[in-house]
């Protein structure tokens, strides 16, 4: 059982997918991670984050207990996340240890942007996750906030804007829904309801098969 949680920026994927593989009992991936500690760690190796080649050994060489989540979690390593993830060869770096982490025994439930176009096309279930671009910068806002990040919500619509937009529209595995996916728009939905929603549909695909 391979369940595919891709979508936007702060839509709420990533909490959906840890109660879901919680709820199913299923290993958990968040690939941003990935991407955001291959972001972090080029910063501190004062990489230039458009040197492909340099970043994607970053990217090989990765363990991810080199890395606190606070800094993780911050706008700035959010944002050299989503531009070393244009690259392709830092893609191509990721790409094997994803796939191997979805094939195993148990199954596992993957959230990030390209799951179920590029890492697991096959996947059992596919989930999109959207939200109003308002809407998702408060919510990120408030999170940023808590963590004692000072950025302010036009900053951060903005940058949450150009991310959106970056990931979009690059050449390699863009941000996309997958034409099998469902969308669950939580604009209106509490995170309580969103994951209602999702478990409803995995549910269902279960009980075809
Ligand atoms: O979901 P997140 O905010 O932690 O992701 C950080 C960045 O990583 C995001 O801007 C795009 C990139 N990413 C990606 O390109 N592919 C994935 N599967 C996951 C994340």
């Amino acid at each position: 059982m391979i369940i595919a949680i891709d979508g936007t920026l702060a839509s709420g994927k990533g909490t959906i997918a840890r109660r879901i593989a919680a709820w199913f009992g299923l290993p958990y991936m968040d690939t941003g991670r990935l991407y955001r500690a291959t972001g972090v760690a080029a910063i501190k190796e004062r990489i230039d984050l458009a040197d492909g080649e340099l970043v994607a050994a970053v990217a090989s060489s990765l363990d991810l207990n080199d890395f606190e989540e606070a800094e993780l979690r911050t706008a700035e390593a959010g944002v050299a996340a989503s531009k070393v993830a244009a690259l392709p060869d830092v893609r191509t770096a990721l790409l094997q240890l994803q796939r191997d982490f979805a094939n195993q025994k148990l199954g596992a439930v993957l959230d990030g942007r390209d799951i179920g176009t590029v890492v697991c096309p096959d996947a059992d279930v596919k989930l999109w996750i959207d939200a109003d671009v308002e809407v998702r910068a408060k919510r990120r806002h408030l999170e940023l906030r808590k963590a004692g990040d000072a950025i302010t919500l036009e900053d951060l619509t903005q940058q949450l804007r150009e991310r959106d937009e970056r990931d979009a529209n690059r050449k390699d595995a863009p941000m996309k829904k997958a034409a099998d996916a469902v969308l669950i728009d939580t604009t209106d939905l509490t995170i309580d309801a969103a994951v209602d929603k999702a478990r409803a549909v995995i549910e269902e695909v279960m009980a075809r098969n």
